[in-house]
Order: C-alpha cells, then structure tokens, then sequence
C-alpha cells in the first residue's frame, strides 16, 4: 500500500517514520517534505504544495491513504477536495477546520454547546473592542488576552499585561496587521477574552465523526527562552504523558469537551473527522478550560506521542477512515518520550537559513532525530526554517528522557543552535 503525508515539518517526518513501519505499508511518500524525509531512502519526497496538485499525484500513484499535517491545507479544504474524487484522505473538512482557523467561531460553538472556556467576546469594531478591555481590565486588574481571528502560524496572540499592550495589539489585528494573519470571510476580527490560570496541556484525540480514540496527553514548551520566558514560539520541546492530566482531569475533558465538541460539530452538520487536539488549561482545583481548538495534530507533541505509540499508525487511520474507531484499542510505550528543538539563529522573530547541519545521531529505538526547517542540497544538509530539528529519546523518567535527548542535541552541529536544556521541567521532581 501506498501512503502519502502532506506537510514539511517534524510533525509529519514522525507520521512519515510511524507509518513506514507498518508491515501494510509498501512505500510512503512525503510532499513537500523536508531534508530529514529527502535523505532517508525509506520515504520518497515529492515536491508537490496546492491542493490540486497533491490529489492529481494521489490519483496517479494510487494511494491508499493521505494524511494531512498541518493547518494551512485543510482549511484551504484539501479534504474537501480528495474526498469529491473519491480518494481515502485522513484530516477535518474545511467546515470543520475552523474549529482551529477561526477563533471566532471556536468561540461561539463552545458557548453554544456549554464547553468550559475562557469568557470573551468578538468585535470587528476597534472602538468596542478597546471599550471591552476598558471594562474587563476595570473590573479585574488582571491581564488579558487578545486574538486575531484567522490562521496565524501561532503568532495571533497577545497575551496583555496592561491594558495599554492590549489596546496596541486590537490596534494592529484590526488595522495594520503586522502578525500577517490571514483573515477569514468578513475581515478583520479579534477576540479579547479573560486569562485564564492553570497548566497546560495537549490533549489530542482522533474522530472518524462519531467515534473517539484518545492519544497519550503530552505538553509542550512555547517560549524561546529556559525557564518559560521570552517570545512564544511554534514550540521548543515537548514531553508525554502530562501528569497534570490526572485521571480525574482525563475524564472531565472527554465529558466536558471532547465529547460535547464531537457529538455538536455532527449536529451543526459538520462533523469532525481528524485529529481534533484541545489546549487545556488546567486550575489548582483540577478543572480544565479550553484554551483553543486546533484540528491537527501538535508540533512538537506529534513527536512525542508517535514515539510512545505501540499500534500500527496505518491500521488505526484506516478504522479513522471507515468510521470505525469504536472498534481500536491502542498501545502505548509505558516510558516517557521527550523531545528538545533545536532552532535556528534568530528564531523566533528572523530565523537564518543556510547554516550546514553535521554530525547527526544515527536513529535508535530509544532515540529519533525528527527534522523539520532542513533542506538537502547536493547531498548536504542545511538549516532552512525556524525550528530546524526535534530531537526525540525515550526513557524510564522525564528526567532519563531529558538526558538521553539532550546527549544527541549535543551531538549535533550547526551555527547558531537554540535550544532549551530544562523541557520537562514542570514535570521533573527535584
Ligand atoms: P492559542 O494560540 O490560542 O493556543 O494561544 C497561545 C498561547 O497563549 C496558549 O498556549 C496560552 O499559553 C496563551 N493563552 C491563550 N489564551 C489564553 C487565556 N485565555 N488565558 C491564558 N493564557 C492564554
Ligand atoms: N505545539 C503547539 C501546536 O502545535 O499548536
């Protein structure tokens, strides 16, 4: 069988790699890929973006099954489009995909159906916006969070200490546009809603529509900097399982969210099928809140998670595919899977391309080098985005885990290599 993973990052070099070890699975093609997938003779990476031209290649070369990575294809309705020439895809409809696209509309569905989350409100109205945060900040003293509404590559929010950053940043999201969020229909619009206190967390299941198969809870690490400071960032590290997901905090989340999230997205006629991956944000008494939506698996969480999981990847998105998750049980690694990004110089705000990358460590069963920002070029590798690498181990302890990554990390040589030495931390006991 054939298989083909759309997307270039670590996420989708880790389901390139999972899928390759099905005894079901023939050949598996990545498009666009990136320098880990082109100079690993296990996959074949074809050079392929738009929609149109990823189903014509499914059509061609016959594939079984297609998988979808990252955001930007499905809501531009991939799925929609495989699907209308009859071509098995795995990922949300551009309907459903706005669970994640639009903020907005994230946020009226979780009020309509009674999902735990932060109160906000939508304006497309500078002047009402600024008028809200006058009278929340009032009321509260406390910060506040204000999001664009649209596809962002994760840089759409502003989470405000005074009311004066919150003010600048409706300012840029309804006029300037500096973040470059893409809009949805009807333009410009921001969400400013209540901060919420707590942990987070990443909590990813997968849906056939109906039917629901929970993957192992994992968190990650937003900010550049050690200790949890400085800018956010796709993520620079992530670990699984979370044991802030307590068994008590799993229930509520099926209960309160995933499965009122389910069962209204089938009743709103837009049922979800895909991965459907809810940040949590948990509060001292063990009640958890949705921070967003997003319809995709996490980068890096996808790292992590594919480490620790046992089952056949193909087999499970087949059932995802036929609707018949109800009948799939999964196997997990009972060890810790932690993963530290290496980043390029510069990343977040300008990261430097075309640094050589050298002295890789080879793959174990204990340790996987995910890329994600590398190219190949006359055979050598080099860096070509932000985050350039996922370094990912498995271990008895967070704490083993965190060593044996970052035993590789130092291996590897490029200029200007960021990375963080303390992911985990939150859940390493001192
Ligand atoms: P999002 O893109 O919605 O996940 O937001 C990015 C990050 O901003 C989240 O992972 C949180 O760390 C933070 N954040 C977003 N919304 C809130 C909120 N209402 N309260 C506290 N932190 C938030
Ligand atoms: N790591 C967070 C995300 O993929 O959105």
């Amino acid at each position: 069988m054939k298989v083909l993973v759309i997307g270039s990052g670590g996420r989708e070099h880790a389901l390139a790699w999972k899928l390759a070890q099905s005894e079901r699975v023939q050949r598996v093609y990545v498009a666009p890929g990136n320098g880990g997938t082109a100079s690993d003779p296990q996959f074949v990476t074809v050079p392929l973006h738009s929609p149109e031209a990823l189903a014509d290649f499914a059509q061609t070369e016959k594939i079984v099954l297609t998988v979808v990575g990252p955001e930007a294809p499905l809501a531009a309705g991939v799925v929609d489009l495989f699907r209308s020439r009859g071509l098995r895809i795995f990922g949300p409809t551009k309907a459903a995909a706005e669970l994640e696209s639009s903020k907005a509309y994230a946020k009226d569905f979780m009020q309509r159906h009674g999902i735990p989350t932060a109160r906000s409100a939508t304006f497309t109205d500078a002047a009402a916006a600024h008028a809200y945060v006058d009278a929340e900040v009032g009321a509260t003293g406390a910060p506040i969070v204000v999001k664009a509404d649209g596809l962002a590559a994760g840089k759409g929010v502003v989470v405000a200490m005074t009311p004066d950053e919150a003010h600048a940043a409706i300012t840029d999201m309804l006029s300037a546009n500096t973040l470059g969020v893409q809009h949805n229909a009807g333009g410009a619009r921001v969400v400013v809603e209540e901060f919420m206190q707590g942990e987070e967390a990443s909590f990813i299941v997968l849906c056939d529509g109906g039917n629901v198969v929970t993957l192992a809870t994992s968190q990650d690490h937003k900010r550049i900097f050690e200790g949890d400071t400085g800018p956010n960032t796709g993520g620079m590290g992530a670990y699984s399982p979370a044991p802030v997901v307590t068994p008590n905090v799993h229930a509520k989340a099926m209960q309160e969210i995933i499965w009122p999230t389910v069962h209204g997205m089938a009743r709103e006629g837009r049922p979800f099928t895909g991965f459907l991956y809810a940040g949590l944000m948990i509060d001292g008494q063990g009640q958890p809140r949705t921070v967003e939506f997003n319809c995709r698996l996490g980068d890096p969480e996808a790292e992590v998670i594919l480490m620790r999981l046992k089952s056949d990847l193909f087999e499970l998105l087949m059932h995802a595919t036929d609707g018949t998750l109800d009948k799939v049980e999964l196997q997990w690694d009972r060890r810790i899977a932690l993963g530290v990004v290496m980043a390029a110089a510069g990343y977040p705000a300008a990261p430097r391309k075309g640094d050589a990358i050298t002295a890789l460590p080879a793959g174990t069963p204990e340790l996987q080098v995910f890329h994600a920002g590398t190219t190949l070029q006359d055979g050598r590798l080099h860096t070509s985005g932000g985050r350039v690498l996922c370094v990912t181990a498995l271990g008895d302890s967070v704490k083993l885990a965190q060593q044996r990554a970052l035993e590789g990390v130092r291996q590897v040589q490029f200029d200007g290599a960021q990375w963080r030495n303390d992911i985990g931390h939150r859940a390493i006991k001192h």
